[in-house]
């Protein structure tokens, strides 16, 4: 059975499931989500293997072949139409695309394998988000509902909100008459005036609007733990009767344990204002600077019971969730001494260097050049300082500094050991967009890859808001050759 089988039996229904690795039902054979590709903006949907089966990656890596591709549609499989699209600007914040939308992200941004199998999940980057304003059969008011998702404990910020669940139908928040229009899973650090759990992080807590919520204070709950496992299962639940609880554990063993249990938080959270709209790593009002991964989720009509979710917790173990290679194309090796060497026809006599106030461009460089250029334009792989199965670029040069991105311009900065500048200066390397060579993915931004434009070297998208994300030109400026170092 599926988790949504296991749900219906105890009568707890999914009135939303949504996964991009799998069905989570038994006899769901449909489709599972919907990707659209760069070079022609064409989409294509992702089924099942077989009915209740793991995803047909391949079938996106045959579509996304020597282009990009962005999950447009997750849709939903529990029969109720509730699927998740692009979402809108809210009242905190609007999205960098046209009409104040949100970024869809990268279809291969977050690879993974259900028993060896090949899936990818949704790697939410700051400024993506996917929503449904007007749903049908979720929770209003203070009716009863449960939800869990799974997520990656390893990919997280604090900023607002890495949330999936219900959340308000207008995508405002109006202040704290709104308090309890929420009811989501929020996995992350917190936004510093937030709450937190014990230990530093991340933890799964509940979005119940202006305000998350470890437990019963608006502080910190001990209770909470951090939950820092590659997988991690996440549970929010809430019924009549101003009781609530968050739940949790790791996605590929042991069981489920109850982090808090009880009474709803003080000022205005009892009884309950849900909404009914359902938000994906975003926050209520659409505040779209956090992070993080999911992989499937649901939400049900009524309270689950423990044993239910241990037996859904179970299920999610079954699935084999495991981990797989973040790169591709020709081999990167961490240690060497490399070069990045442009490949757009008239401009192949230029390679990536750093300029002496530490921007990234590119210039003509080669045996004849001064011996400080040469040092400028080389490199030393390292591993990814921010996850270890992608890449850093150290500067020959200048030693403990990175290639590294900043508003979206590549630059070197000195390692100051923050979570930030880890992040941005890694790297997965994958096969070059026009058939040569390396695409330089960002690991915090995967829908951004190295990109030269004008001279000047910039994380870019196939396609976007700023003039360096044109799909003119787009898989020959993002295609490196990796070559020797010059020194
Ligand atoms: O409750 C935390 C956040 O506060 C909500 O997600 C958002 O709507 C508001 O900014």
């Amino acid at each position: 059975a599926g988790p949504c089988d296991i749900y219906a039996k105890a009568n707890t229904p999914c009135v939303a499931a949504h996964s991009p690795v799998r069905a989570l039902y038994d006899s769901y054979k449909d489709v599972l989500y919907q990707v659209k590709r760069g070079s022609d903006n064409q989409t294509m949907p992702i089924y099942p293997l077989q009915a209740g089966g793991v995803a047909n990656a391949s079938a996106q890596d045959a579509f996304c072949v020597q282009t990009t591709c962005v999950i447009s549609i997750i849709y939903d499989q529990s029969g109720k139409g509730n699927h998740l699209t692009q979402a809108p600007p809210g009242s905190a914040a609007q999205g960098p695309n046209p009409g104040g939308y949100d970024d869809l992200v990268l279809a291969a941004g977050a690879p993974i394998t259900l028993n060896g199998k090949k899936a990818y999940g949704v790697f939410i980057q700051p400024n993506s988000g996917y929503r449904i304003d007007n749903t049908t059969g979720v929770a209003k008011g203070d009716a009863a509902e449960g939800m869990y998702a799974v997520l990656d404990g390893t990919h997280y910020n604090s900023r607002c909100c890495f949330d999936y669940g219900n959340a308000e139908s207008d995508n405002t928040d109006h202040g704290s008459s709104d308090n309890g229009a929420m009811e989501a899973i929020y996995f992350g650090t917190g936004d510093g005036s937030a709450s937190s759990g014990s230990g530093s992080g991340p933890w799964v807590m509940a979005d119940l609007e202006n305000g998350l919520y470890s437990g019963y204070n608006h502080g910190n709950n001990n209770g909470d733990p951090t939950l820092n496992y590659r997988f991690v299962t996440a549970i929010v639940k809430g019924e009549p009767g101003n009781n609530w609880a968050i739940r949790g554990g790791d996605a590929t063993s042991g069981t489920v344990s109850t982090f808090y249990e009880g009474q709803r938080p003080s000022g205005g959270y009892n009884p309950m204002k849900k909404q009914g709209s359902i938000i994906l790593g975003i926050g209520g009002d659409n505040s779209d600077g956090a992070q993080g991964t999911f992989y499937e989720g649901v939400i049900t009509s009524g309270y689950p019971t423990n044993d239910t979710e241990a037996a859904v917790a179970k299920n999610i173990q079954s699935a084999g969730y495991g981990v797989t290679s973040l790169t591709s194309g020709p081999a990167v090796n961490v240690g060497s001494s490399i070069s990045f060497k442009v490949t757009t026809p008239g401009f192949t006599d230029r390679f990536l260097y750093h300029t002496s106030d530490n921007v990234i461009n590119t210039t003509v460089v080669n045996s004849n050049s001064p011996s400080a250029l040469k040092g400028q334009a080389s490199w030393t792989v390292r591993t990814g300082l921010g996850n270890s199965m992608c890449v850093s670029f150290e500067s020959k040069d200048v030693p403990g500094s990175y290639i590294r991105h900043s508003s979206s311009r590549l630059r070197i900065d000195s390692d100051d050991g923050s979570k930030l500048m880890h992040e941005d200066a890694t790297f997965c390397p994958e096969a070059g967009l026009n058939g040569q060579g390396n695409l330089i993915r960002s690991w915090s931004y995967p829908t951004r890859s190295f990109r030269h434009i004008n001279a000047a070297c910039y994380i870019a998208a196939n396609g976007g808001p700023n003039f360096f994300d044109t799909t003119n030109s787009y898989n020959n400026d993002v295609s490196w050759l990796i070559g020797n170092s010059f020194a």
